[in-house]
């Protein structure tokens, strides 16, 4: 198995893509830490990976609060003796038109998206760089490439994870870490089953695939971008879009 000895801490795994990647990195052998606030999420989604075989646990933990965040990774790192792979996919809207945007919404949503990601970054890197080696992925998305009207703040926080992602790849590289970013298109789960119904029309027609991806579709490339396959790679931006953004 091409994970197997690897650590990897999934943020917002409780459900959605972040469940679809936790799942995959356990089934291609890795341990897998599942981060999310959400503990009965939680809970199923370790008992389903531990009845497949994988290895698995679970940290209630807000990743927009450093304390949290901290704690978490000092109990991994004990748990498992490193920490190899960190995929920051935890993520919210909070959508509105800039006029009804309340700067409350604003700065929600940066927090989780965005410093979220800075957050388990910073506490992630030291064990990497012991090991002298690292994957991170960023979990963005096509609206932070081409924007989106009534998303600012989420289009600027998957836009600012972009910058992100290629600051961590040139400030780490040297160090053997890596550090990637997926930009999705329009997935089918939980955060878009509640879109307006000529909303996700919209994204569709504007899907060149013209159907919707799932959490898989998008676990597939983060499960290589966090294999040694893509060890050449740093500082790219996947898109898994169906063509939506180019
Ligand atoms: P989701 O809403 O189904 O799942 C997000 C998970 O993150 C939930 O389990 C939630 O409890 C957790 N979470 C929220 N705030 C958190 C916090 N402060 N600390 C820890 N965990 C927290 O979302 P989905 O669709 O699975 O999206 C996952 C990621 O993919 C997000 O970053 C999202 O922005 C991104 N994405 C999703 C797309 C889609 O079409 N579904 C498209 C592009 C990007």
């Amino acid at each position: 198995m091409k994970l197997s000895e690897r650590v990897a801490i999934v943020t917002g795994a409780g459900r959605g893509i972040g469940a679809a990647i936790a799942r995959k990195l356990a089934e291609n052998g890795a341990k897998v830490a599942l981060v999310d606030i959400n503990e009965n999420d939680l809970k199923a989604r370790v008992e389903e990976i531990e009845k497949n075989g994988g290895t698995a646990k679970y940290f209630l933990c807000d990743v927009s609060d450093w304390e949290q965040v901290n704690q978490t990774v000092e109990q991994v790192n004990k748990l498992w003796g490193k920490i190899d792979i960190l995929v920051n996919n935890a993520g919210i809207t909070k959508d509105n038109l800039i006029l009804r945007m309340t700067p409350e919404d604003w700065d929600a949503v940066m927090r989780v998206n965005l410093k979220g990601a800075f957050l388990f970054t910073k506490a992630v890197v030291r064990p990497m760089m012991r090991n002298k080696y690292g994957k991170i992925v960023n979990i963005s998305s096509v609206v932070g490439i081409f924007g989106n009207a009534g998303q600012a703040n989420y289009s600027a926080s998957k836009a600012g994870l972009l910058g992100f992602t290629k600051s961590v790849a040139k400030e780490f590289a040297k160090k053997g870490v890596r550090c990637n970013a997926v930009a999705p298109g329009f997935i089918e789960t939980d955060m878009t089953k509640s879109l307006p119904e000529d909303v996700k029309n919209t994204f569709i027609n504007n899907t060149p695939l013209g159907y919707p991806g799932s959490p898989d579709d998008v676990a597939n490339v983060v499960v290589f971008l966090c294999s040694p396959e893509s060890d050449y790679i740093t500082g790219e931006i996947i898109r898994v879009d169906g063509g939506m953004a180019m």
